[in-house]
């Protein structure tokens, strides 16, 4: 491989992106005591829920309680997702430290996923930002189905550019591309990465695989020779997106943070912590995590 970063950041998003897939709801004192176990593993960034309307997300209806209910451990960013004013008027009520605008690369996604078309998001999104930054939060933008869309398959990477461009002149910090569904393959990614890379100019930019057909992993490896140190995960695999028919687990933080250490990457965060947050969630859901990790402590157990 050629030259490698000594060390990496890994965002967990599962008490946001996994959770909001789950059919059993955890009660608000569970997520809680959840996000404090993941605080205490070393993590710098967790997103804890998620802004949107609760007849869309039921799961995250309690984003409010929970945000104003966690602690709040020095040197962690809590993050959610805002995706209109009355998102971001809810975060900053619970004082969220950083919001999460969202939007899709094809615009049939867009419409299923938050009730508009990619032109009429736009000056929604703007107003959040500016607002956002006003009351003194980062932001960050997410694109999904960067490589390819449930609804309408490939998406071109012209198409991706234009919406990735659009959220970087809006003024977000941190740009995180999403394989909502989990089609991209390292070859794919490899190519839209020069391609982005290329076209656009940068100061933060994630990557947000899913693992529904287990090349995630491969997917970084891609992604960090193109100088990507930032990903998105789940612990245990959590997630999906209820929009995207089909989407599966994010990659799992457990088998990511493993392979960086193996790889002699500094990550920050231990696994021993993550092994026992991550019993604690599977315990709560009532059902076995689907990551690699997970499955090596049930059976050992
Ligand atoms: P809408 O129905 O078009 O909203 O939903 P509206 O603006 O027409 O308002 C209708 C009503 O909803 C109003 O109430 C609003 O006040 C209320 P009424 O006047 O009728 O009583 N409302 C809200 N209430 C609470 N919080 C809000 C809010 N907004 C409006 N924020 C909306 C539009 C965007 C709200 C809706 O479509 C929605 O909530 N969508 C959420 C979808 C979602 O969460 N998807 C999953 C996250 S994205 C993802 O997983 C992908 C990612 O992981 C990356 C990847 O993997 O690619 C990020
Ligand atoms: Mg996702």
């Amino acid at each position: 491989m050629n030259s490698l970063p000594n060390a990496v950041t890994i965002k967990e998003v599962g008490p946001r992106d996994g959770l909001q897939n789950e059919q059993e709801n955890v009660s608000t004192a569970d997520k809680i005591a959840w996000i404090n176990q993941l605080s205490r593993s070393g993590y710098s960034y967790i997103e804890v829920s998620s802004f949107v309307h609760p007849k869309w997300i039921p799961q995250l209806a309690d984003a409010k309680e929970v945000a104003e209910s966690i602690e709040r451990y020095p040197g962690v960013t809590y993050a959610a997702l805002t995706p209109n004013m009355k998102g971001l008027e809810r975060a900053i009520e619970a004082d969220i430290d950083e919001v999460s605008i969202f939007m899709s690369a094809s615009d049939t996604h867009n419409r299923k996923n938050i009730n508009k078309s990619i032109a009429d998001t736009y000056p929604i999104l703007q107003e959040v930002v500016d607002e956002a930054k006003q009351a003194g939060k980062t932001v960050r933008g997410y694109v999904s189905t960067v490589f390819g869309c449930p609804y309408e398959g490939h998406v071109p990477v012209s198409q991706v550019i234009d919406v990735c461009q659009r959220l970087l002149n809006m003024g977000i910090d941190e740009l995180s591309l999403g394989d909502t569904i989990g089609v991209a393959n390292p070859k794919q990614v490899d190519s839209a990465l020069s391609q982005i890379q290329q076209e656009l100019s940068f100061d933060h930019l994630a990557m947000h695989f899913h693992n529904t057909r287990g090349m995630a992993l491969a997917n970084v490896l891609v992604s960090l020779e193109h100088g990507i140190t930032t990903f998105d995960g789940a612990l245990g695999g959590l997630g999906g997106c209820p929009y995207a028919k089909g989407a599966s687990g994010n990659l799992a933080t457990d088998d990511l943070v493993h392979m960086f250490h193996e790889m002699g990457l500094d990550t920050g965060i231990s696994m021993e912590g993550l092994m026992e947050a991550g019993g604690f969630i599977q315990s709560k859901l009532g059902k076995a995590l689907p990551s690699h990790h997970m499955q090596i402590q049930n059976r050992n157990q």
